[in-house]
């Protein structure tokens, strides 16, 4: 049985005394994470006293980015083996606002995708899809080969392992999401190419995950499609109650 997923990624935005304030505002309201799992992803300025200040919460902590090097002389970059160490157990790699503003190609998300697994890290592996990708015929294609990429050199317990999310990036923050049977779509057809790169089984077991302006209106009907198992969430995870009112959808429902 897959768990659904909450995934909150705050992306450049808040600061570490509101991390904290926001913690407080959470706590004692999570959800059973054997009903849902809920995490947030922050900037590494913000990761070690969000450890702190999580307690006994059952939320993750995950960075929204690393390097594929686990050290060396690669200035301002994030080390995955520091993000293990310091206790962060989950971390986005390939967000489409990484693929447009750093040029991160699929090359260098498979490459950062190993160096997590490399440090028991959770790769949340994000494949995108623009509006004009979306009009054109090779739009599975492109989906399919992100996909393909990111799991290159990936061995079947590692690929057991990791969530994929679907993002069209003309949904992310535009507040126009994808319907239901869009966001459905994409999702299915990730686990359809991770079905032919390993096995059924396999692909049956991993968390797709949709993301691209989810909210607590729109999240009822994204959530029941068959192969979407949670949400990746901008813009609604940066206030504690829309994070919650998400988080504890499936519980209340
Ligand atoms: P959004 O962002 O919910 O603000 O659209 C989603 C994401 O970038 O993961």
């Amino acid at each position: 049985m897959r768990i659904p997923f909450i995934a909150g990624n705050w992306k450049m935005n808040l600061s570490v005394k509101e991390s904290v304030d926001f913690l407080k505002a959470i706590k004692g309201k999570l959800p059973d994470p054997k009903v849902t799992q809920t995490g947030i992803a922050a900037s590494p300025l913000f990761l070690e006293s969000m450890l702190e200040n999580r307690g006994d919460m059952p939320l993750i902590i995950a960075a929204e980015n690393c390097f594929y090097e686990d050290e060396g002389a690669y200035t301002g970059e994030v080390s995955p083996k520091a993000l293990a160490e310091m206790g962060v157990t989950h971390v986005i790699l390939g967000h489409s606002e990484r693929r447009k503003y750093f040029n991160e190609t699929d090359d260098i998300v498979n490459r950062k995708v190993q160096a997590a697994l490399r440090n028991n890290l959770i790769p949340i592996v994000c494949c995108n899809e623009t509006m004009s990708r979306r009009e054109s015929t090779d739009r599975i294609s492109w989906v399919v080969s992100q996909v393909t990429n990111a799991l290159k050199g990936i061995t079947t317990d590692q690929a057991a392992k990791i969530i994929i999310a679907y993002e069209p990036s003309w949904a992310i923050g535009s507040g126009q999401t994808a319907s239901p049977q869009e966001a459905e779509e994409g999702c299915y057809l990730i686990r359809q190419t991770v079905a032919d790169l390993y096995s059924d089984e396999l692909a049956d077991g991993v968390r797709v995950l949709y993301g691209g302006s989810v909210n607590d209106d729109n999240a009822q009907q994204i959530l029941q499609q068959k192969d979407i198992d949670g949400a990746l969430v901008g813009g609604a995870s940066l206030k504690p109650d829309s994070f919650l009112g998400l988080a504890n959808f499936l519980q209340n429902k």
